[in-house]
């Protein structure tokens, strides 16, 4: 018979700033299951079909460096998935194994937390790594007609372009573009812990645009307190980081978890 209390956990090197731990087992104590969540740091997954077989792994979240590399061990992905060529949630389905992702869901959800939106308005992608084409792919879904992307090495942006009319490749932080943005939203690298800030100015945007940074630790990265000076709407890392959490737990358990202020409390003071 199927045990019911399993494992779940996170896939991924390196792990070590990874909060999903503490907000996966936070909601499965809140609703009484009887499963754990974990890291499994792996420097390889040749091996991870048979282990997660053989462990009888609920699920788990995927992580850099292995977003992309995963896919070859599945069974299924879903439609985003297979448009994105990235997966970030595997559910073991009575050992199918079944890949999700969940970050067009985690994106989607702090863009919905921006009151006077206007899609009409060009947006402007910043980077074009692992987590760029998510945000790319959640805005050409909301109905963005004209979204910039630009990042350091050009040919990178310029292969997610491709797939998209409505997506053009532009040189990196071009500030004619920017100061005409609705939305400018940071996928790079730059801001997190360990890395420099984004080299952006918003000193000449318009009052209207909005700032969305993906980076959530730290909360307050530059760009969120320059946006905060300069009196903008923002949205931070934290409602994607949720949103994505949030999904991923409703594909392995069919419960849609609670964002409750307790449990973004702890975030916070975690992340600061
Ligand atoms: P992830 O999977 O987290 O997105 P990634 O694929 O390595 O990680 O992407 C990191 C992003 O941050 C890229 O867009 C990267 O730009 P390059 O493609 O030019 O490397 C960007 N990035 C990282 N460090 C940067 C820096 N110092 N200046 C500008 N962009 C930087």
């Amino acid at each position: 018979m199927r045990k019911k209390n399993r494992v779940l956990g996170i896939l991924g090197n390196p792990l070590k700033q990874s909060m999903s731990p503490m907000v996966h087992n936070y909601w499965i104590k809140l609703y009484n299951l009887d499963n754990y969540y974990c890291k499994f740091q792996l420097e390889k997954i040749d091996q991870i079909k048979t282990a997660i077989r053989a462990l009888d792994l609920q699920g788990l979240n995927v992580t850099i460096p292995y977003k992309k590399k995963i896919i070859k061990h599945l069974d299924k992905i879903d439609k985003t998935a297979k448009r994105l060529q990235a997966v970030n949630t595997i559910f073991n389905n009575k050992g199918v194994l079944e890949g999700y992702n969940t970050d067009v869901t985690g994106f989607l959800l702090g863009l919905k937390n921006i009151k006077k939106l206007n899609k009409k308005k060009p947006a402007i992608v910043l980077g074009a790594g692992g987590a760029a084409e998510s945000v790319v792919y959640s805005l050409y879904l909301t109905g963005f007609k004209n979204i910039y992307i630009t990042n350091r090495t050009k040919y990178k942006a310029q292969m997610i372009a491709r797939k998209y009319k409505e997506v053009q490749a532009v040189k990196w932080i071009e500030y004619e573009l920017v100061n005409n943005a609705g939305l400018i939203v940071n996928t790079t690298s730059l801001g997190m812990v360990g890395y420099p800030a984004l080299p952006i100015s918003l000193e000449s945007v318009k009052k209207s645009t909005k700032v969305y940074d993906i980076v959530y630790n730290p909360l307050e990265t530059k760009l969120i307190k320059d946006a905060r000076k300069h009196k903008l709407e923002y949205v931070t890392g934290l409602s994607m980081f949720l949103g994505q959490a949030q999904e991923s737990f409703r594909i392995w358990f069919n419960i849609k978890p609670s964002l409750s202020n307790y449990l973004i409390f702890k975030l916070k003071k975690i992340l600061k």
